[in-house]
């Protein structure tokens, strides 16, 4: 995520490679991205955070506790923490690394390829120049909206942060009937990958809603009202609802620290 994010700063030509440190503990990656953007690199964390303005922090939450501890009381308070740790409340980094200046965002995969949605929040101690500091680095990544508390990140979890899982399913399952049908595989692929881009590229560029362009291509007794006629029966609206519940849920449990969920 956070070579996405590099990528972005210098595509965009927001920051120099210069301008940019990077702690990477493993030797091949600090080779593989020094060779790639002549970005400054250091294994040491600390290092890394003394020299900057911003501290994106950047590591899988099993990570943290240790990356927090190596970092706690190196910040000065007029750096600004921004932490894209999935699930890491603000309370936990707050006291890790003994700051009080913090965005937390959520983004999601799409973010790799600069088509991301994040949603974030900042302490009152972000002064307003990094919040828009920290606006223009989340829109290197994509979309990105500010919200004004917390809660609404477990939220965005539900939706925007796992939401590229549902839409994978989806996908997943129309070529599967597709290949069911008779077609073969990459047609299949192309098909559905055609139609859901097309669809949402329309959807969003006629401003209608959703209902009504599900109206338009259901002709009286035709092909859309008997494959929706079967959606419904099958409950699709309530399973999705009740998944996008889950997550939420399962967001807000990681976040008061209760581990990975019963079975895993
Ligand atoms: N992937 C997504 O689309 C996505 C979406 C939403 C949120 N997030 C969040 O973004 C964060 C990063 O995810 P990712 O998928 O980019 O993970 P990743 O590719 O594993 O990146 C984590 C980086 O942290 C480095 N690292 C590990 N231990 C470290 C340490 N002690 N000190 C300094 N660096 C250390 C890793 O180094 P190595 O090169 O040695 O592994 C790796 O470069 C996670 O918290 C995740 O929850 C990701």
């Amino acid at each position: 995520m956070c070579e996405a994010m590099v990528q972005g700063f210098l595509s965009k030509k927001l920051l120099s490679s210069k301008s940019i440190t990077v702690a990477e503990p493993r030797q091949e990656r600090k080779s593989e991205l020094k060779q790639k953007y002549k970005l400054n690199i250091t294994s040491n964390n600390r290092e890394a955070a003394e020299a900057c303005k911003i501290l994106v922090l950047s590591v899988k939450p099993q990570d943290l506790d240790s990356v927090l501890a190596s970092l706690k009381g190196a910040l000065r308070p007029e750096q600004m923490v921004l932490s894209i740790v999935a699930g890491a409340r603000i309370s936990i980094i707050s006291k890790g690394l003994a700051h009080n200046a913090i965005a937390r965002v959520m983004p999601n995969t799409p973010a790799q390829i600069g088509e991301g949605m994040s949603v974030w929040t900042a302490t009152p101690s972000v002064k307003k120049q990094q919040l828009n500091q920290a606006r223009i680095m989340l829109q290197a990544l994509g979309k990105e909206l500010y919200v004004n508390d917390e809660k609404f990140l477990d939220m965005a979890t539900a939706i925007s942060g796992t939401g590229p899982a549902y839409v994978f399913l989806v996908m997943e399952a129309m070529v599967d009937a597709a290949v069911h049908l008779g077609f073969a595989r990459h047609i299949a692929y192309q098909l559905v990958t055609e139609t859901i881009r097309g669809s949402i590229m329309y959807a969003m560029k006629s401003g209608k809603h959703p209902a009504e362009l599900r109206n338009l291509v259901t002709s009286p007794g035709g092909t859309s009202a008997a494959a929706l006629y079967e959606l419904e029966k099958g409950s699709l609206r309530t399973v999705l609802a009740r998944g996008i519940w889950a997550a939420y849920e399962r967001s807000k449990s990681l976040g008061e620290g209760k581990g990975p969920a019963p079975g895993v």
